[in-house]
């Protein structure tokens, strides 16, 4: 299944405007020129900026454009994050990966203390990047209090603590989906959640919204785990079949390649399920789209 033309469109759109403006902000950000390089260097590798794309069209399903006027660190800063989240978790005592969006990773290129010093300057720079802006001051807090919650010692990095932990130790189902959820799901959850608060959306109004993004995260990590064992490192510019090799936790590994697919596809219908709540005057079809990123014929069934 091709990605669906208006997901298309809308990264045609947004994603080059994104990321204009990284390069001379982390450079104007950063007080040592090797520390910016590297940091840089793994920002402007690529990657697919589906997290900040989530936050733009969760405010324009709700009516609020983001237009070129508006400041768009707040919207980035979560890429920086999940940038760091990949720097680390690349690092030789974590899963010891020497490819990453195409390039090799960032310690095999500046080494493992300068690579740890990239991540820990995005982390802090994200924070930067939310609280540095004109947006009312409620508004800084409440993005700044979710991805703290997100990508801290609750969310992402409970999930990377879990999956370390658990290398050659069988999970349950259940437990696995926790892990998933929180490694991965948590800074899909804040990328729908910074949308609302940025669109100063009711609060009221965010159940099912949210309820979508944790359906998007966990089905997110299942095909991440499905795509390492059917992708090649070209089509995905990182290692494959490595899961296997370590003995991680992953769908495939416990339920097989078609089990996987069945969950990834239940998990799909019940966003789908998820954006149905959503009072019928808003058009869901935009959020909607961003399911197409799942090919679920990846798998034969
Ligand atoms: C990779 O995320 C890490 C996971 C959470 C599975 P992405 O697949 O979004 O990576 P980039 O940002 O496109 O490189
Ligand atoms: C997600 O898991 C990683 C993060 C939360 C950063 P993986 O370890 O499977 O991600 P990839 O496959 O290396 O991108
Ligand atoms: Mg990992
Ligand atoms: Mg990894
Ligand atoms: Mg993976």
């Amino acid at each position: 299944m091709p990605i669906d033309d208006q997901l298309q469109q809308f990264e045609t759109t947004w994603v080059p405007r994104l990321n204009a403006p990284l390069k001379a902000a982390i450079a104007t950000d950063s007080g040592d020129a090797r520390l910016a390089e590297a940091m840089s260097y793994s920002v402007l590798a690529g990657g697919k900026r589906l997290r900040p794309l989530l936050t733009v069209a969760t405010l324009q399903t709700l009516g609020r454009s983001f237009d070129d006027q508006r400041d768009w660190r707040p919207v980035m800063a979560l890429e920086l994050l999940h940038t760091y989240s990949l720097i680390h978790d690349d690092l030789p005592a974590m899963d010891n990966d020497a490819l990453r969006r195409g390039e090799p990773t960032n310690h095999m290129k500046f080494g493992a203390g300068m690579a740890t010093l990239a991540g820990d300057g995005l982390l802090t720079l994200a924070f930067q990047w939310l609280t540095a802006t004109d947006l009312p001051a409620a508004t800084q807090v409440a993005l700044t209090q979710a991805l703290a919650v997100a990508a801290g010692p609750h969310g992402m990095v409970a999930g990377q603590a879990k999956d370390v932990q658990n290398e050659h130790v069988d999970l349950p189902m259940a437990k696995l989906r926790v892990l998933h959820r929180e490694k991965t799901g948590a800074l899909l959850h804040y990328a729908v959640q910074a949308g609302l608060i940025l669109s100063e959306a009711p609060e009221a109004q965010w159940a099912p919204y949210l309820e979508f993004a944790d359906a998007f995260g966990l089905a997110f990590q299942i095909y991440d785990d499905i795509l390492d064992v059917v992708s090649t490192p070209a089509e995905l510019g990182k290692a494959t079949q490595k899961d296997a090799g370590e003995a991680k936790n992953t769908y495939p590994g416990k339920l097989g390649l078609a089990g996987a697919n069945q969950a990834l596809i239940a998990t799909i219908q019940s966003g789908q399920a998820a954006l149905a709540k959503v009072p019928a005057s808003v058009d869901t079809t935009l959020l909607a789209a961003f399911f197409s990123y799942f090919d679920t014929k990846r798998v034969n069934a």
